[in-house]
Formats: C-alpha cells, structure tokens, sequence
C-alpha cells in the first residue's frame, strides 16, 4: 500500500511525540487546598511542572516563580491550549452544578493533547454515599473521564481537615453543625497532596484507571473533636449539635445558594449516619506514610485558630 504525504507526517509525528519526553505535569486548582500543597511538593521534588490558574486568580508569592499558564475550565479553547506538552495531569474541579460541564471540557481537551495520564480528586462520597447530588457529580466526572481510554488514578479522599480552617472554624470557640454523634476520619489535604505528588512523579507504564480512598487512621465525632481543640489550644471548645432545620435557616440568612444548601444538607445527614467513618490504607501504599493525625492539623494552624 503505497502511504499518502499526510499518512507519512502523521506516521513522523507520531513517532517525534513517542521520542519526544514531554514528562510535564499540570497542575489544575492550583491555588486550592489540594492543588497548593501539591505545587510547593513538585517544587521541592525538582519536578517539570507547570500549573493552570484562573485569569483572574491573584497568586500568592510562593507561587510567583513557578511557571503558569491561564485555564478557565468553562472555556475549552484555554484548556485545549493549558495541556499542550502536558503528559501527566492533575484534576481538580470545585464541587458546583457546572462541575460536569467543566470535566466535559477538560476530558475534550485531553482527547486532543499529548496527555498519557491523569491523577484526579474525586470524593469518598461516590462509595459510602452514592446517592448524594455531589456524588452523582463526582461520579460522572470520573465516568467522563474513564471513558477517554487513558490511564489514570482517581483519589477518593473523606473530609478534609482543613474544612475546620475554610469552611467552619470555630467561632466564639463554639462549633454548632448538624451532624449529632456522626464520626468521620478526617484526612489532612497535605496528605492528599502527597498522595497525588507520588503517581505523578512515579515514571513506571501504569495501565487501567486505579481507585484510592484517601482517609485518616482515626475517626472523630464532633464531641470530641471540640476537646482536641480544647486541649491543644489550651481553651474551652465546644461542640453545639444542631438539627438540620437549624443549620439550612443559618446558611440561608447567610445567602448561601439553594445548590450549596442541598449539597450540605445532605453530607451532613450522610456524617450523622456514619458514612464516612472508615480507614482505608490505600494512603499507605501509595506515600509509604501513616496519616498526618487531627492534633498535628490543630498545631500546625493553631494561630488560625487563637
Ligand atoms: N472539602 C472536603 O472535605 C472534600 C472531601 C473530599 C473531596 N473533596 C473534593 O475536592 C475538590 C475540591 O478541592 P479543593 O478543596 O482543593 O478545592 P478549592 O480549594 O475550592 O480549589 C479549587 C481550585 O480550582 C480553581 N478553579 C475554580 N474554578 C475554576 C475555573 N473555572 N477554571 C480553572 N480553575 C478553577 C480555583 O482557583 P481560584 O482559587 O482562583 O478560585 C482553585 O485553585 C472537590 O472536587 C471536592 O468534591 C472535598
């Protein structure tokens, strides 16, 4: 079969993208509490990285002298351009109704680049509590994805510590959330970030999509949650349950959206039933550590929280 022009530079291009070592990583999400951590690890492994910010994101100084490129995952044409000679990449989309819209844009771009794998955060939800709106999300976002043929890895982690820092610090050294005795093993974003740094270094041909739930070795009910904080920081915290009624009227006056509320609502029924109370030692295997444990999290961030 004689080959036409096309068929030849198509063939050489191939070729040139087979030899070519691209080993670039892509970090989307960056500025996030996963993506943060994850960057400041790259960098301390030497790693060939670059990361995807917002056009608009202003980035902190320990991220001036990291190469960036603009993403906007609602505009295809900025991740089609973010992920050329990217190899191995990070996905990290915020949980919001246009979560799958967004993956959908990334997974195009991806069917369209140099990309041979990914490593994306997911949540725990999609096992424990499969029938939640956010892990229905979460869930097609992964079946986007696996339906791209590529190699990859999915973390699942549990609640992250840092919610307590972002989401509801204690205020008035008092903690009032809905989720009566329920007990979670809360797991640090560090250790998340850990995780994800290891595949993404890891040179060795990885086939099929892998599975990881992401949790911390302890778990926790709110109770006593409020007396680590009492005993590390060296004043009293406690721990106000309130019904779920209570918490949608606070969120509300708060001007939170409808979607916000529901998704809440629902994790925090979720909590209350013990859902996402189970160890997983996928973190492990994948790090070779044991977990960072809810006392050092405390320390760690203590004048955050004084
Ligand atoms: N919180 C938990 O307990 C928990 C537990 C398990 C799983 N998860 C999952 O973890 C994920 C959230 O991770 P996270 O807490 O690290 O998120 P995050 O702190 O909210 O960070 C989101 C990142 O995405 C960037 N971003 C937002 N919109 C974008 C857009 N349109 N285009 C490009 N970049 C955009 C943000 O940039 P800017 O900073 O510039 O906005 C930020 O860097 C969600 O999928 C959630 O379901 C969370």
């Amino acid at each position: 079969m004689v080959k036409t022009l096309s068929l030849i530079y198509r063939d050489q291009f191939r070729k040139l993208l087979d030899t070519a070592m691209f080993n670039k990583i892509l970090v989307l999400g960056a500025t996030g509490n996963v993506g943060y951590p994850l960057a400041q690890m790259l960098k301390n492994r030497n790693a060939d990285f670059c990361i995807g910010i917002k056009p608009e994101s202003e980035l902190p100084e320990s991220m001036k002298d990291i190469e960036s490129v603009h993403v906007d995952y609602d505009d295809i044409s900025t991740v089609q351009a973010a992920l050329t000679n990217v190899e191995n990449l990070f996905i990290l989309i915020p949980d919001s109704p246009l979560m799958v819209d967004q993956m959908a844009n990334i997974n195009t771009a991806i069917l369209d680049s140099s990309v041979a794998r990914y490593v994306y955060i997911s949540g725990a939800g999609v096992k424990i509590a499969p029938d939640t709106w956010l892990s229905q999300n979460l869930l097609r976002c992964e079946e986007l994805l696996r339906s791209n043929d590529l190699p990859g890895t999915i973390l699942r982690p549990t609640f992250f510590m840092q919610n307590f820092l972002n989401h509801y610090p204690p205020s008035d050294n008092q903690m009032h959330l809905p989720v009566g005795n329920g007990i979670v093993n809360y797991i640090d974003v560090n250790d998340v970030a850990s995780a994800a740094c290891e595949i993404l270094i890891k040179d060795s041909i990885q086939k099929g999509v892998e599975v990881f739930h992401l949790t911390g070795k302890e778990s926790f009910d709110m109770y006593e949650i409020a007396m680590l904080f009492s005993k590390k920081l060296k004043k009293h915290y406690e721990y106000i349950p309130i019904s779920l009624e209570e918490s949608k009227q606070v969120m509300t006056r708060n001007n939170l959206p409808d979607w916000l509320i529901n998704m809440l609502q629902q994790i925090y029924k979720k909590v209350s039933e013990n859902l996402y109370a189970f160890y997983s030692q996928d973190l492990q295997f994948l790090t070779g550590k044991e977990p960072r444990n809810f006392s050092m999290f405390i320390e760690k961030n203590r004048f955050s929280f004084e």
